[in-house]
């Protein structure tokens, strides 16, 4: 874990001096966000990856920044201890340089500490103009998954001589206009580890190995929140979804057989409005299929933590 996690003190966060390599998560609301800083992450990037794994689109291409500004702003309100990198989505930064720096600004205002762009010197006047507004930035350089069609596809980057010297001009391009770090996307291991070692600044891999001076997982495909079939990458740390399909299930097999709730996880009447309720409107019906000793089938008996504080 980074000690201080500011902009300063990650510019020159570099494993070959000793340190460790960056911990980055996504996050996209407040108690993922909550989540990933518990778990010490250094990062905590609101990735535009919020379109595929949040909103069910099929590429990141259709998600804006008014989607980007919403969930920058509910990761921030958990007020994490990690930095906050939002991600500024395609077409938010590839018209004027004014219109970048402006959508720069949204996300900052939404509460992000910096933010992230794909692509390399031909971005670098954005960059520039973000970072001239004192707006730090952060690279992505590798398979952008903005550029999905002009690649052909989520593939594999870097994979010839020339590709791998243009990714070097790209990185140092970037490096120059004053980028932080640099997220390197599906590059070859060996790729990643030469840009790694000619950059001052950090290296943050995925699908890059382990050469990297940090390495980032969506929050979803680490705890195995997705269904869909993960790229090689992808190392799943939990079972989410299939955990949350079984304690769900449990939930409905317990409503639909009467035990949830239980008498001890409802509210009761005060004796004096019962007494009224019976003058009122007589004894109380049967419970219909209710059973008279409900007996919880499910784990969960925690009342009162969910939607509401009252207990
Ligand atoms: O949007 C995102 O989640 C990202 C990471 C994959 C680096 O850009």
């Amino acid at each position: 874990m980074v000690t201080s996690v500011t902009i300063p003190a990650l510019r020159s966060h570099k494993v070959s001096t000793g340190k460790p390599p960056l911990v980055m998560l996504t996050a996209y609301d407040a108690p993922g966000a909550r989540i990933v800083d518990g778990a010490g992450a250094d990062i905590i990037l609101v990735g535009d990856s919020l379109a595929m794994v949040v909103l069910g689109y099929d590429d990141t291409l259709q998600v804006t920044i008014e989607d980007m500004m919403h969930h920058t702003a509910a990761v921030a309100r958990a007020k994490p201890r990690a930095l906050v990198v939002g991600d500024l989505p395609w077409l938010s930064y590839h018209l004027s340089q004014e219109d970048t720096v402006r959508n720069a600004a949204k996300l900052v205002r939404a509460g992000a500490s910096a933010v992230k762009l794909e692509g390399g010197a031909k971005r670098a006047p954005m960059v520039r103009a973000v970072i001239d507004a004192e707006i730090p930035v952060m690279g992505h350089l590798g398979l952008t998954p903005q550029s999905v069609h002009a690649l052909g596809g989520f593939r594999v980057q870097g994979k010839e001589a020339a590709a791998v010297a243009a990714l070097l001009d790209d990185a140092h391009a970037l490096v120059d206009a004053g980028v932080f770090a640099i997220v390197l996307e599906c590059v070859p291991r060996e790729v990643a580890r030469l840009v790694t070692a000619s950059l001052p600044v950090p290296t943050i891999g995925i699908g890059a190995g382990p050469d990297c001076d940090g390495q980032v997982l969506v929050f979803h495909d680490a705890l195995g929140l997705q269904d869909r079939v993960a790229p090689k990458f992808v190392r799943r740390y939990a079972s989410g979804r299939d955990d949350a399909v079984t304690a769900l299930s449990a939930f409905a097999s317990d409503v639909r057989s009467g035990v949830f709730p239980s008498d001890a996880e409802s509210y009761h009447a005060g004796e004096d409005l019962a007494g009224v309720l019976v003058d009122l409107y007589g004894p109380a019906p049967a419970a219909g299929h209710v059973p008279s000793s409900p007996t919880p089938t499910s784990a969960g008996t925690d009342v009162g933590s969910g939607a509401t504080m009252l207990v």
